[in-house]
């Protein structure tokens, strides 16, 4: 074999957090070995941002881009933002606790290979404190959902989902945690997947 048939063609992945990034941490420990994709960026709207500084000492550029200074002019902000993205040339983008809304064009851009994880059952519970609407509703399941991104919140195409029962004594906080181990799973196996181009629904239990 030359060396050029040797060589392998990863796919480009970058991370967008808001915070500790336990997502994020457990997407690039998977992108290991076989696996056909490598993350290239870990980008951040919080300086402070706890996975920042872990990604870094892996080896993997990092990008913080505060969103304060910019107010309400999201554009402005994702303009910052897209400068780094686009100099790491990723083929997918995955948002892992990303906590700000992404405009229509900035969305379009990357259509059809940008990821988010949500912690619900999608459709149920978009958006915030869905682990409270869950006990709320007394639902006996709960989980997280891995889905493309579109222009309607956490409403695009789902690509995985992993469910965890609601235990008799759960709170707001013992079911996240016990969602959030079920994330990192879900979200590893679901990346995998869909970086060898199958979009077909990734069901964990
Ligand atoms: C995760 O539970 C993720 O599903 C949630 O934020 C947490 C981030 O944790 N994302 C959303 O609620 C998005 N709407 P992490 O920083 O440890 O990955």
């Amino acid at each position: 074999m030359t060396k050029a048939e040797g060589r392998v063609s990863f796919k480009r992945v970058a991370i967008l957090i808001s915070g500790g990034g336990s997502n994020m941490r457990a997407l690039v420990e998977s992108m290991a070995g076989d696996h056909p994709a490598r993350p290239v960026l870990v980008a951040s709207n919080d300086p402070a941002a706890a996975g920042l500084g872990w990604a870094a000492g892996q080896g993997i550029r990092t990008a913080a881009i505060d969103h304060r200074p910019f107010g309400k002019d999201r554009a402005a902000f994702e303009a910052a933002l897209l400068a780094p993205l686009l100099d790491a040339n990723p083929d997918i983008i995955c948002l892992a606790g990303f906590m700000r809304i992404l405009t229509p064009a900035f969305i379009r851009r990357f259509e059809g290979r940008m990821l988010n994880i949500h912690p619900s059952l999608l459709p149920k519970y978009p958006g915030l404190h869905t682990h409270q609407r869950a006990l709320d509703a007394q639902d006996t399941q709960a989980g997280c959902t891995v889905h493309e991104v579109t222009a309607d919140l956490d409403a695009g195409p789902i690509l995985g989902q992993a469910r965890v029962p609601v235990l008799p004594h759960d709170t707001e906080s013992t079911l996240a945690a016990r969602v959030l181990v079920q994330e990192h799973r879900l979200y590893a196996a679901t990346l995998r997947r869909f970086a060898t181009g199958d979009r077909a629904r990734v069901d964990l239990t």
